[in-house]
């Protein structure tokens, strides 16, 4: 049949490529099963409202059916986009005098704007979970290695020790953070502008309540302009995505160099590895390495979208267009990246022993030290900076109490010891585990504290869950209510 879009305003036909540039045939692939669910919840509405005969919904209920069945390979893919190729099959299967009455009081415009909102709504659920996952890999490795020391770093030197808990809580607090953000985003995702139309609304009697009802959003966007013309949501979970992207890239980062010889405390299972073509002995953590890459197609998603949205005026122009493939790439690479990122942490080999080893390397003890001599000798804390820092200047990383005698003359004009230093003071101040018992405030690595940390989160994690299997429950119980009002009202 003839192109049912461009035949009654437009004379000629668009060749092969003029059709591949501005098709979206491609990316609304992600927007099929989203579109088909729009169209019977508009179907159903015009019915109720007696825009259309019962007699025209039905056919149009049941040809929506059969192409659901049928999936999107039998569309046409010479149209512009989903939407009027799913129309012109819809007509090709029950003819025009009904299948023409399904886009009554709506434009593509609304139509889209809906079908991005609810496909990334689904996204974000899935993604939710794989976070959540993530999160539980995360607290169950820190378990483990309650008392694993390490040496902790701040400009990649060694600094103080902590633990490897205190280091994998670290990186599932800035991923609860991550959760969070989504769900927040979410509540801003799931709004519905069907009905909206081109921008205006539409003279029709519609009921927007009912249609954003029954596709499971919260409610009707408001103004049927912003309806139809916003992508802020997009945007906005670009951003949230991104923040995910860097945060996987960093712990990705450290995975790199951990596996490295210089720190062996880690070993990639083999599956998340490579080897090299040429050097047999190579063991490569490429899965990290193209976490860390990725995430800079993600920020560049970000950045699309960023340059897209900019400047257009209201409402709809066909821009917009371009934003759809960057969220879908973005969503896709964040929530492969999550998946990964669990894998490889929970099949991670843990070099406690070399950890442990390292852990006093480059006089990690030396905060603890300077502490030590503050309370015991109750001198001021910079002048035990100044101490320490002089002591450190030498190799010894295990300072004795005569050597710090000696420099203390020096700078105070008196020995520590006798101001109360006592060996056994300076002994325990250099063991790395001594030091990490000691950092027993809130949030420090002390295993008690961690403990109470970890069952603190694992309580947040139990809540993030119940909000979020509510969150699918809402979407699975409106689509459900859908399928079966479809379904009655066809029989
Ligand atoms: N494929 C279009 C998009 O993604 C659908 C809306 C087209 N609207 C229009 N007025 N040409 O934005």
């Amino acid at each position: 049949m003839s192109d049912i879009l461009r035949r009654g305003r437009l004379s000629k036909s668009p060749d092969e490529e003029m059709r591949n540039y501005t098709s979206s045939m491609a990316a609304d692939k992600w927007i099929f099963e989203a579109d088909v669910y729009v169209d019977l919840a508009h179907t159903l509405m015009l019915e109720k409202q007696g825009i259309i005969l019962k007699s025209d919904g039905r056919k149009i209920l049941s040809g929506l059916l059969q192409i659901r069945e049928e999936g999107m390979e039998k569309l046409d893919f010479s149209y512009e986009d989903i939407h009027i190729s799913l129309e012109s099959r819809l007509i090709d299967i029950i003819g025009a005098e009904a299948g023409g009455r399904m886009h009554s009081g709506r434009s593509r415009n609304d139509e889209v704007a809906t079908c991005i909102r609810f496909a990334l709504r689904g996204e974000l659920l899935s993604l939710l979970d794989d976070l959540v996952a993530l999160q539980h890999v995360l607290v169950s490795l820190s378990r483990k290695h309650l008392t694993t020391v390490m040496p902790g770093f701040t400009h990649l030197q060694h600094a103080q020790p902590t633990t490897f808990a205190h280091h994998m809580m670290a990186h599932a607090d800035a991923l609860e953070r991550d959760i969070e953000r989504v769900i927040s985003a979410y509540s801003r995702v799931n709004l519905c502008p069907l009905g909206a139309a081109a921008f205006a609304s539409t003279g029709f009697n519609l009921d927007r309540e009912m249609t954003a009802k029954s596709l499971g959003f919260s409610k009707p966007m408001t103004n049927s302009m912003d309806a139809v013309s916003s992508r802020d949501f997009l945007i906005e979970c670009a951003a949230v995505f991104s923040n995910i992207m860097i945060n996987l890239s960093r712990m990705a980062e450290e995975l790199i160099i951990w596996s490295g010889q210089e720190f062996n405390f880690v070993e990639l299972d083999d599956t998340y590895a490579s080897t090299s073509s040429i050097m047999p002995q190579k063991k490569n953590p490429d899965t990290a390495e193209l976490m860390r890459g990725k995430s800079g197609t993600v920020i560049g998603a970000l950045s699309a979208l960023l340059v897209t949205a900019k400047g257009l005026p209201l409402s709809y122009n066909r821009d917009l267009q371009e934003a759809t493939p960057n969220i879908i790439r973005s969503s896709s690479v964040t929530s492969a990246s999550v998946r990964m990122m669990a894998g490889m942490l929970s099949t991670l080999t843990v070099r406690a022993d070399v950890m442990q080893r390292q852990a006093p390397a480059g006089f990690t003890s030396a905060t603890e030290l300077a502490d030590t001599m503050v309370r015991e000798a109750k001198i001021p804390f910079r002048t035990a900076h100044q101490i320490v820092g002089t002591l450190s200047r030498g190799t010894s990383i295990e300072p004795t109490l005569e050597e710090i005698d000696a420099v203390s003359v020096t700078v105070i004009g008196e020995k520590l010891s006798a101001r109360g230093l006592t060996q056994k003071a300076v002994k325990d101040a250099l063991d790395p585990m001594e030091n990490v018992k000691r950092r027993a405030v809130l949030g420090g690595p002390a295993p008690e504290q961690m403990k109470k940390s970890i069952s603190e989160k694992e309580k947040r994690i139990n809540a993030l869950e119940s909000q979020i299997s509510g969150l699918n429950a809402a979407v699975e119980n409106a689509l459900n209510g859908l399928v079966s009002d479809v379904q009655k009202e066809i029989q």
